[in-house]
């Protein structure tokens, strides 16, 4: 089996304002964004991880958020090129910003093309005025079809297009007119995620009335029909592409794969020489961040997995891809043997939630509806 691989995520915590159902790390931005100053300091941050890594060559970027598509083409040239100064990257190596259609302006985003972004990630959320409303989102739904037909003339062929369901008031009929449309413009990548009401968010302090669970469940099932009969396979719980066009970097983390976080609140998990694996995480504020960077002490925490984590991490990762993962993967992300799981996987399989053939391990149909509870299988002695 190859080496490990090993991507790198950006984070960019500004947003135009805040959405009441999103508990990323994203602020309102201020008058004036700190561009350059944070631009230094991502390549700073990363500076400071290099020690850990070194040798290895990035299989994909992604540059998340946030809004990053709030900054300058320019700024984001010379992050990648600062980037690739520090780092070796993969020939074909995928590079992905997440952008808003409220900012989408074609010379821009012509600009990121040039900087070398060759992948797009999209945040439609919905093509109804009156759910992008609800939503508080800051784009028309004119913007949210423009935004595809200017990301294709900027010379993106590879994009991604976010879309949410579930949403205040949201029939059937609406929720498949969203899924039809976006099937229509015809992304490489569709990511459908039903609405969550998060701690911390404007939402789960004042709930917006949200549509009954059997008529989630009937969205699901018919939108699911829907996308399966058009060009894409659903391959993770939330993501569908086209052939060859899965995100790449998000792969990673479901394979347990190696990546650096850089950016306020960004993560990162590295495995060392001595096969031991750190989690880490940043400062969270942006203006902290900024001041921990220049004090040379961008990380906040940081932890080993101890093997009950290992397993567990692995779990929660690896089974929401539909295809699951093989025996060797596991052995070769977690540094376990494949009896340290033995004792649950002879349950999970007696229980008819995970399949194992030809050594690859999957959910079965019935596993796939009761994820959470496979996975905390992998939690208890
Ligand atoms: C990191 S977010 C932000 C991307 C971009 N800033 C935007 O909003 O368009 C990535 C995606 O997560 C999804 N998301 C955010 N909050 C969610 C929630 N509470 N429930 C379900 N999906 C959510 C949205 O589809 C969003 O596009
Ligand atoms: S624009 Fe995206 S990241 Fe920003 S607050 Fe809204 S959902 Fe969150």
């Amino acid at each position: 089996m190859s080496p490990i691989p090993f991507s790198l995520y950006i984070h960019i915590p500004w947003c135009i304002r805040k959405c009441p159902y999103c508990d990323f790390n994203s602020h309102s931005a201020p008058k004036e964004l700190p561009e350059k100053a944070y631009v230094r300091a991502l390549l700073e941050d990363l500076e400071s991880e290099l020690p850990h890594i070194w040798g290895r060559k990035l299989e994909s970027i992604f540059i998340g958020g946030g809004t990053p598509s709030l900054f300058s083409a320019d700024s984001i040239d010379e992050l990648i090129t600062g980037i690739h100064a520090l780092l070796p990257f993969r020939p074909n190596i995928e590079i992905t910003m997440e952008a808003n259609p409220g900012t989408f302006e074609q010379e821009r985003f012509k600009g990121f093309r040039e900087a070398g972004i060759n992948r797009l990630s999209i945040g439609i959320q919905s093509f109804n005025q009156q759910h992008l409303k609800a939503l508080g989102r800051v784009h028309s739904n004119t913007e949210a079809l423009q935004a595809a037909e200017i990301a294709t003339a900027a010379g993106f062929d590879n994009y991604n297009l976010d879309l949410m369901f579930g949403l205040p008031q949201q029939t059937q009929e609406q929720a498949l007119r969203d899924l039809e449309q976006t099937i229509e413009l015809s992304p490489t990548h569709l990511s459908w995620y039903q609405l969550t009401l998060e701690p911390n968010t404007a939402f789960h302090k004042h709930p917006p009335v949200l549509p009954e669970d059997d008529l989630i469940a009937g969205i699901q099932l018919t939108g699911q029909d829907l996308i399966s009969t058009s060009d894409y396979t659903q391959y993770e719980v939330s993501a569908y592409a086209q052939t060859g066009k899965e995100c790449r970097h998000n792969l990673n983390y479901w394979e347990f794969g190696d990546y650096i976080g850089i950016g306020a609140g960004a993560h990162g998990k590295v495995t060392l020489a001595d096969q031991s694996v750190t989690r880490y995480t940043k400062y969270r504020q942006p203006t902290q961040y900024l001041r921990q960077v220049e004090a040379g002490q961008p990380r906040s925490s940081e932890h080993q997995l101890s093997e009950t984590d290992l397993k567990f991490e692995f779990m929660l990762n690896a089974l929401r891809l539909r295809n699951g993962f093989s025996t060797e993967l596991f052995q070769q992300r977690t540094g376990l043997a494949q009896q340290d799981i033995e004792k649950e996987l002879e349950l999970a399989i007696s229980r008819d939630l995970l399949i194992m053939n030809n050594q690859r391990i999957r959910p079965t149909e019935h596993g796939w509806l009761y994820l959470n509870e496979v996975i905390q299988l992998f939690l208890e002695d």
